[in-house]
Parts: structure tokens; C-alpha cells; sequence
């Protein structure tokens, strides 16, 4: 039997020969002293990307997030987010073991978008001084929210409503660089609202491992010793770093080709179970399916899908799929080839 396809994330992907070859050959050094020539010259290229002082290189973009709540969030006091974003949900609470914050969750009205009236509606100040809001975080694309995109004109709109409560703003970059295929704009355009941001080479940039964060020089610096605090102090990193800067030169060039898997499945869903998807609303690489109204839950598709080849992810009580470098057109076709026949023995 072939392999199956798998969808259940963009972080499954391998990594390209090419990777593979410079991964092998990196020049390296110790990382923890700073003179990992490969590590150095990645964050490097982050910092002029994204048009920030410096960046740091980091095993997840989980740990960046965390080490941004941290230097950010006292502890004690609160956090701005989506309802379902990432950094609140789904990092195991981290930040409130290793920072002692909460969140205070905002609703979004729309597939994990977040307003600038919200926001600042959230920044209001307590009149009794109990609450205190340390930051506010934002995703892009929003994972939950279908891989929705935040055009930079709204983001801009909640740097000024952040700024004008003096509280800093973070985003969640995971997958920036889909939205900036999508909205054109380049991603120090995004970055320059921002007080710091994440983004992964892990996921559908192609790397196997690591994510980097970037902001003003003091944050960075504050950053590489909560890297050690964590835990986190690597050594030879250059050699996934290796792999991390072919990730960040060849893959934001190709995530049209997974946007356009996305979409593709999206409609072939459309037509197979009518209802389950919008494919108007798939932007980016994510596509969720409400399968609710087949008279067999997620976890039981999940199941069938499994064994007609299919992996796919559960979230929110959904069916998640994610396009990747791994999946081309074909694999597309052949998904849609394993809903069809688990619809048959649904019957
Ligand atoms: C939006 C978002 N933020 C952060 C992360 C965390 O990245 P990592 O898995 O590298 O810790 C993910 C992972 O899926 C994500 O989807």
C-alpha cells in the first residue's frame, strides 16, 4: 500500500535534498557563545527581512511566543488575544506556568480576526487597577480562523489602538508569509507595526526545524537570556540553521502552489459534502470541514479517511487539512478520491 497523504499539518513535510546537502556541509559553531556562523547569518537575514534590529533562532515557534509573553507580561498581568489563537490555546498553558500570565480572550467576529475597536475597547483601563494588560498578541494567518488573513491596513489599525494604551503588540507569525502572498505586502511591512514578531521555517517555508523572533535590540538581547533560562541554549544549530535559510530563500515563492492545493480541495469537498466547506473563504494553505451534517462526527471521519489513506486533524470539532511542500495537485485528487469513498461507506 502506498504511503498515505498527510494533512494533518504543514509541519509534516521532509526536508529537500538541498536542504539535506546543507545540513550536511553547514559551518558551525557553538551557539550558546554566539558563534554559530550559520545560526548568525539566518538571524541575520531575519533582521533585514523584517526590518528589525536582530532576531534569534529558536527550536519553536511555541518557545518564541513564550519567550516574547515572558519578556513582555508581568506576572500577574494579562495578555490580549483571540478566543482561539495559538499562544492562549494550544501551548499547553505554558504561559501561565512559566510567566505567571492569563489572557483575556477577545471573541473575534470573524474567522479569528480581531478589530481595532476591540482592541481597544480590551486596552480600556480598569478602574480599579486589578487587571493590568502587558501586551497584546496577534495571529496571522489565523490558524483556527481557517488561515484567514489580516490585511496590513487592519493591522495597522491595532498598532495605533496599542499604541495609544502604551501597550506593546506581538504577532504570531507561524505563517506570515501566506498572508503576505496573498496581500502582497512584503513582511518588514507587517513587522513595522509590530513591537516583535514570530514567524516558523517549520512550517510551510519547508525547513524541518526552528522558528525565529525578531524586535529591537533589548528585546533580543533579553530574548537570548530567556533562551537559556528556558532552557533552550543549543550548540551546532547551524546545521538545521542550514536548512532553515534554503527554507527561507526558496519557500515563500512556493506557497502559491500550496494555496492553490488548498483551494482545489476546498472545492472538491464543496461539491462532494455541499456545505461542509466555503471555499471562497480558503485564502491560504488551511481548510476546514464541518462535517456535522453527515450524521457522523468528526473523530468517526477522521477514522474513515485514515483508512482510505487520508490523514487528517481534529480541531474545534472540525476536519483540519493543510496544503504543504510534500503535497502536490495529484495528492489533492486523491484526497478527494479517499472522502469520496469513506462518503460511500457512510453510505
Ligand atoms: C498559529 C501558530 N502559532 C504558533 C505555533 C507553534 O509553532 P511550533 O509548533 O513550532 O511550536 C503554531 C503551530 O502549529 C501555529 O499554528
Amino acid at each position: 500500500m502506498s504511503a498515505p497523504i498527510d494533512l494533518r499539518s504543514d509541519t509534516v513535510s521532509k526536508p529537500s535534498g538541498r536542504m539535506r546537502h546543507a545540513m550536511a556541509t553547514a559551518e558551525v559553531g557553538d551557539d550558546w557563545y554566539g558563534d554559530d556562523p550559520t545560526v548568525n547569518l539566518l538571524q541575520d537575514r531575519v533582521a533585514e527581512l523584517t526590518g528589525k534590529d536582530a532576531a534569534i533562532y529558536l527550536p519553536t515557534g511555541t518557545l518564541c511566543s513564550q519567550i516574547a509573553v515572558h519578556a513582555f507580561v508581568r506576572s500577574g498581568h494579562l495578555a490580549v488575544c483571540e478566543a482561539t489563537a495559538h499562544v492562549g490555546n494550544t501551548e499547553a498553558g505554558s504561559a501561565a506556568v512559566l510567566s505567571g500570565a492569563s489572557f483575556r480572550y477577545l471573541t473575534a467576529p470573524s474567522r479569528g480576526l480581531l478589530t481595532a475597536a476591540q482592541v481597544a475597547a480590551a486596552l480600556a483601563p480598569d478602574p480599579y487597577d486589578v487587571s493590568v494588560v502587558d501586551l497584546v498578541a496577534l495571529e496571522n494567518t489565523h490558524q483556527v480562523g481557517g488561515g484567514s488573513v489580516q490585511p496590513v491596513s487592519a493591522v495597522a489599525e491595532i498598532a495605533a489602538a496599542c499604541s495609544a494604551a502604551g501597550v506593546p503588540l506581538y504577532l504570531d507569525g507561524a505563517r506570515i508569509f501566506n498572508a503576505c502572498v496573498v496581500t502582497g505586502v512584503p513582511v518588514a511591512g507587517y513587522a513595522r507595526h509590530v513591537s516583535a514578531l514570530m514567524f516558523c521555517l517549520s512550517k510551510g517555508l519547508g525547513a524541518p526545524i526552528g522558528s525565529v523572533l525578531a524586535g529591537d535590540s533589548e528585546f533580543i538581547r533579553e530574548a537570548r537570556r530567556l533562551k537559556i533560562l528556558f532552557g533552550a541554549a543549543w550548540r551546532q544549530a547551524g546545521i538545521m540553521a542550514a536548512a532553515g535559510l534554503i527554507a527561507l530563500a526558496e519557500g515563500p515563492g512556493r506557497l502559491p502552489e500550496d494555496h492553490a492545493n488548498a483551494r482545489a480541495l476546498a472545492v472538491g469537498l464543496a461539491e462532494l459534502l455541499p456545505g461542509s466547506v466555503d471555499p471562497a473563504t480558503v485564502e491560504t494553505n488551511i481548510v476546514f470541514a464541518d462535517v456535522s451534517g453527515t450524521g457522523r462526527d468528526a473523530g468517526q471521519w477522521r477514522e474513515l479517511l485514515a483508512g482510505e489513506g487520508l490523514l487528517v486533524t481534529i480541531v474545534g470539532g472540525r476536519v483540519r487539512m493543510l496544503t504543504h511542500v510534500g503535497v502536490g495537485a495529484d495528492d489533492v485528487r486523491a484526497a478527494l478520491e479517499a472522502w469520496r469513498r469513506a462518503a460511500k461507506l457512510i453510505g
